[in-house]
């Protein structure tokens, strides 16, 4: 990636392209290896090691306890899976909203000890400096409006945005400058599916929803919500596709019986020893 192609639709090349023969964008989250292999043998078009992975593995609270460091470590595992498809690095809270160089300077983090081949953010406004200061350096941005999970901080601020007159301009008007600011995409969650139709008629580049509607240039999910893949009530956006976590747990559960009935391990799951061999080491006891 090169620094003059970092603006705009040149950043993100194969998300662009798809938005323009309208074939919808998938952006699925991946935190670990398996998962990144999971994501690109399904056929998605773009992983995103979402901040989410502070809730879904790492038993946090809320996004906003993860840290940069935590999320290196997941990001370069995701990284070691995903070959062919770009992969884009969520900077946590706290990372760049103080200033243009602490947002360059975790943005650089998750390139350069990462891999990543974009960076996203959450909001407009006061955060279009950053956008710029980051794109400046050469490298791509994602931006995110509507529900910004960090700026969440009770769990009844997990509500849809967008639904009053004023806020559903305002977020129209922020996802408009994040174009213009130069961004390589822009993430719109929980808005009424009018407003993220709007959205995407309105810009030019790839506005990717989650809880969004189906008029969006492509969708996004949490890996462990489609999977199943965790407890506790989904959003009204996802669809599970699987039962990961009572699948997991039953499984675990008749190994364990397996165990305890000395059904496990069978003769078959063990290492030969010639019957020579063993008759001298017995020899020697
Ligand atoms: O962190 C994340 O998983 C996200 C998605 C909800 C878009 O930001």
């Amino acid at each position: 990636m090169t620094a003059r192609m970092v603006r705009g639709e040149d950043a993100l090349p194969s998300l662009a392209a798809l938005r323009r023969r309208g074939s919808p964008i998938v952006m699925i989250t991946a935190y670990d290896y398996p998962a990144g292999r999971i994501a690109e043998q399904a056929g998605a078009d773009v992983v995103l090691v979402g901040d989410s992975a502070a809730m879904t593995v790492l038993g946090y609270s809320s996004t906003r306890e993860v840290s940069v460091d935590e999320l290196l470590v997941l990001t370069r595992a995701v990284r070691r899976g995903v070959r062919a498809i770009p992969i884009v690095g969520d900077l946590p809270f706290g990372s760049y909203e103080e200033s243009d160089e602490l947002a360059v300077a975790s943005a650089r983090r998750f390139v350069e000890e990462a891999g990543c081949d974009a960076v996203k953010l959450e909001g407009a406004g006061e955060m279009v400096p950053r956008v710029r200061a980051i794109i400046g350096a050469g490298i791509p941005v994602v931006g995110h409006v509507g529900l910004l999970p960090q700026s969440v901080t009770s769990p009844d601020g997990y509500r849809a945005r967008g639904r009053e007159v004023e806020q559903a301009l305002a977020i129209i008007a922020d996802a408009s400058a994040l174009e213009e600011a130069g961004c390589a995409a822009v993430v719109v969650e929980a808005v009424p599916s009018e407003l993220g139709t709007l959205i995407a008629e309105r810009l030019t580049i790839p506005v990717i929803g989650i809880g969004a509607g189906a008029a969006t240039d492509g969708q996004v999910l949490v890996y462990h919500d489609l999977l199943g893949y965790g407890e506790g009530r989904a959003a009204k956006f996802v669809r599970r596709y699987a039962d990961a976590h009572d699948e997991f747990v039953g499984a675990v559960r008749r190994w364990a019986e397996d165990v305890r009935l000395g059904r496990f391990p069978a003769l078959e799951e063990g290492y030969g020893i010639d019957s020579a061999v063993l008759n001298a080491v017995r020899s020697k006891l």
